[in-house]
């Protein structure tokens, strides 16, 4: 037999949308590491699998969730099949996103519906269907305390030419977990807002060209973060007693101005 774990997340189970690459992935990998069983959500399997045949390889537990979270039956999907195959849902973070970038003027629509699918109505379906579980777990799980982690951005508090409409996704992101933290809080789910600046990566690289370049101007010379940076935060919060709730945190590189 082993000794007591002092791993703090062990019998918990938290679902990562968006964990097939950067902010979730590294997310997910870190609350295994902490203990917490996880259910990795995305659409790209295979990377998917890469990362659940990394989290048992260290003796975790992972289950991959092929979905696609604008699709409201898939994120409600995802939700269920994480408690139905692990048990429960402690915690829930809802992490994948879209940042499409560029002027307002002549933007394709489709760029937009993107954004607003994924960034807004895709974390709402997920918020809808984890509310029940994540409130069940507040009243009777050991640790009697939920987790919601929904991740904006810088772009959620400061509103900048050439990002109008990942801003206006970003800053409802906001606007909804305040509301929503109000909502909840007394009853012990714990609704936090992460908003990252610059971190290196895949994010950036679904622009068109022309943005890309305008972008590589901007974060040329300073140093970005990394999506471990991201985690370390998230894990700060997830483990914080039952009667301390990190409502909001803005993390931005040491360099970005
Ligand atoms: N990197 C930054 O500088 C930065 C700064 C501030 C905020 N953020 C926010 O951090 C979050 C994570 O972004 P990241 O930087 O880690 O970028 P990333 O590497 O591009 O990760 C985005 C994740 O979202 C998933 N995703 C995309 N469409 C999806 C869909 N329809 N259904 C389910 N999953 C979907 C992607 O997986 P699949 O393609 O496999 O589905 C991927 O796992 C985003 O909300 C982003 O806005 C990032």
């Amino acid at each position: 037999m082993t000794g007591p774990s002092n791993k703090t997340l062990v019998g918990t189970v938290a679902l990562v949308t968006g964990a097939s690459s950067g902010i979730g992935a590294a997310t997910a990998s870190a609350l295994a590491s902490q203990g917490a069983s996880v259910a990795l959500a995305a659409r790209r399997k295979d990377k998917l699998d890469a990362l659940a045949t990394e989290i048992r390889g260290q003796g975790g537990t992972a289950v991959v969730l092929e979905s696609d979270v604008t699709d409201e039956g898939q994120a409600t999907e995802a939700v269920e099949r994480t408690v139905a195959e692990l048990g429960r849902l402690d915690t829930l973070v809802n992490n994948a996103g879209v940042m499409l970038l560029g002027p307002v003027v002549d933007a394709p629509l489709s760029e937009w519906q993107r954004m607003v699918e994924l960034n807004v109505m895709g974390l709402l379906y997920c918020a809808h269907a984890a509310l029940p579980h994540l409130l069940h777990a507040a009243e009777d799980s050991p640790r009697r305390v939920a987790d919601m982690i929904n991740i904006s951005s810088v772009a959620g508090r400061v509103a900048r030419a050439g990002r109008g409409v990942y801003n206006l996704t970003k800053h409802g992101v906001g606007a909804f977990s305040e509301s929503l933290r109000q909502e909840v809080t007394t009853r012990h789910v714990r609704v936090s807002l992460v908003e990252p600046g610059a971190t290196s990566t895949e994010l950036a690289g679904h622009n068109r060209a022309e943005v890309l370049e305008i972008m590589r101007s901007q974060f040329t010379n300073i140093e970005l973060m990394h999506a471990a940076d991201i985690a370390d935060a998230i894990i700060y919060i997830v483990t914080r007693p039952r009667h301390v709730a990190v409502n909001e945190m803005l993390i931005r590189p040491t360099e970005q101005e």
